[in-house]
């Protein structure tokens, strides 16, 4: 799979692991910064993942800021993304299978490394439903 990950300050060293992670397992990850601890602003980082996701140029994407708030609020602002911000691996299976969600957003301060490296696996290899879900997924784009 082609996977987009993007993050700010707080997220460096979960990209790193769950990159890693990715690579062995044979995906091919683009990484659209940061990669310092340095304070950036996290929409800066946010929609350039969102872009390829909306662009159709990934399969999935992964954004990582302290809350996984932020930066969810500006990948949803693309066409065709339904950024999920996940804390368990429940609701990574969850936004998959009832949302169709194709970003995942980690919220680095609440969560552990490991524990969002297994999110992300949850996230990738779990299918849509479809469905009354379908249905329900139709109705969230407003305009
Ligand atoms: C940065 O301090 C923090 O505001 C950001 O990582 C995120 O939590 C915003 O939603």
């Amino acid at each position: 799979m082609k996977i987009a990950i993007g993050n700010d300050h707080a997220g460096p060293d979960y990209k790193k692991a769950i990159a890693a992670k990715l690579e062995s397992l044979g995906h091919e990850v683009t990484n659209f910064g940061t990669d310092t601890p340095e304070s950036v602003d996290y929409p800066d980082f946010g929609h350039p993942v969102a872009q390829a996701v909306s662009d159709g140029n990934v399969d999935f994407g992964i954004v990582i800021c302290g809350t996984g708030n932020g930066i969810a609020m500006a990948a949803n602002q693309h066409q065709n993304v339904r950024a999920a911000v996940c804390w368990t691996k429940e609701i990574a299976d969850l936004c998959r299978r009832h949302n169709d969600a194709n970003i995942i957003s980690v919220p680095a301060r609440f969560t552990s490394v490991p524990q969002a490296v297994e999110m992300v696996e949850h996230f990738i290899t779990t299918a849509f439903e479809g469905g009354r879900h379908a249905t329900r997924v139709g109705k969230i784009t407003c305009s």
